[in-house]
């Protein structure tokens, strides 16, 4: 028997030494000291062992036991250890590579010019709407007082999707969609994105517009300059001259385009200006009766004024950018300037 439990140990040491995982090690220490297991078995053996005989063996069973615990558990140790030693290797960190650094983008020059824009308006009172892209031929053109066979819908270069539907080519339909909605007063100001067949230098089909009008009582055309004077002045820089020029346009009466002295040139004249001294900014006018008449508004009881420009013009004049691509392009080298 004693060599019995001498050849056990022998045999669970190497087993133990050879069990290379958690698992193999578990299942030797169970083939060993388990309840069915060898050395077990052994013991329900000293029953048959004369009296004298026992307590000396039994001394040797415990220290079996004791030294196959005492193999497994430090086999256990230094698998645990490798395991460890192995992770370190493989999820090393090299803390001396530089970091990869994610820059940290900027506003488009547009946003940031649409977004000073409804800043100044909101400032004076006014509230921001939005219209559809995708518009009705009714609100782009009909009510805003062009029917179909105005000699100004040529101006605008529409791209048609069928009939009675286009891509809006300006943002004055907001101002229909927004009388039909509200009863005087309001005070709106409408930034997005409209569309022409147009495509050179200074002409891209995709471009952004501002909207504005008020419509209340006894509004006159000095409320009109007054406004548009106090934005300019907001948005280009006070004492920057402003020139109103009579103009036409089928949805006001009068109308007037605006005019900035160059900020080129300071208004002596160049090549941007065309030796002029001045620029031109925007559309604007009072609200034609006819208008009024398309919504339901009463044009002997009400009266408005309306402008509307555009952001990429006004984006270029205040940045100075010379190319309209530019805004299109997405270059981050023309971007991260804004
Ligand atoms: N919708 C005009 C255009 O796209 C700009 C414009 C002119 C808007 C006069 C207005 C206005 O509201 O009163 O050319």
């Amino acid at each position: 028997m004693k060599q019995q439990l001498e050849g056990m140990l022998a045999a669970a040491r190497t087993a133990l030494a050879g069990a290379d995982a958690e698992a193999a090690l578990q299942d030797v220490r169970v083939r060993f000291l388990g309840r069915k297991g060898e050395l077990t078995a052994l013991m329900k053996e000293m029953g048959a062992l004369p009296p004298e005989e026992r307590p000396a063996m039994g001394a040797l069973v415990n220290r079996v036991k004791e030294e196959i615990e005492a193999s497994f558990a430090a086999r256990l140790a230094a698998l645990r250890e490798e395991e460890i030693g192995r992770r370190l290797v493989a999820e090393r960190i090299d803390v001396t590579l530089p970091g990869r650094i994610h820059g940290g983008g900027s506003k488009h020059p547009i946003t940031l010019v649409r977004e000073e824009i409804v800043e100044i308006f909101s400032s004076l009172g006014f509230g921001v709407e939005e219209g559809p892209e995708i518009e009705k031929d009714f609100y782009n053109f009909e009510a805003l007082n062009m029917p179909k066979d105005h000699p100004a819908r040529d101006m605008q270069d529409t791209f048609y999707i069928s009939d009675e539907v286009v891509l809006r080519t300006h943002t004055s339909p907001v101002q229909i969609r927004t009388m039909l909605q509200h009863q005087p007063p309001v005070r709106v100001i409408a930034p997005g994105t409209v569309y022409r067949r147009d495509s050179d230098i200074t002409h891209s089909p995709m471009f952004h517009q501002i909207e504005g009008f008020l419509v209340d009582h006894r509004v006159t055309f000095g409320d009109l300059k007054g406004v548009l004077t106090s934005f300019i002045s907001q948005f280009f820089g006070q004492g920057v001259a402003v020139r109103f020029r009579p103009s036409f346009f089928p949805f006001t009466e009068p109308s007037a385009e605006v005019d900035i002295q160059c900020v080129i040139c300071g208004g002596k004249g160049c090549r941007v200006c065309k030796n002029s001294g001045w620029l031109e900014i925007l559309g604007s006018g009072m609200i034609d009766p006819e208008v009024f008449k398309s919504v339901g508004y009463d044009p002997e009881v009400y009266t408005g004024f309306a402008f509307g420009m555009g952001l990429e013009r006004v984006a270029m004049l205040k940045y100075g950018v010379s190319d309209l691509r530019l805004f299109f392009e997405n270059d981050h080298r023309f971007l991260r300037q804004f």
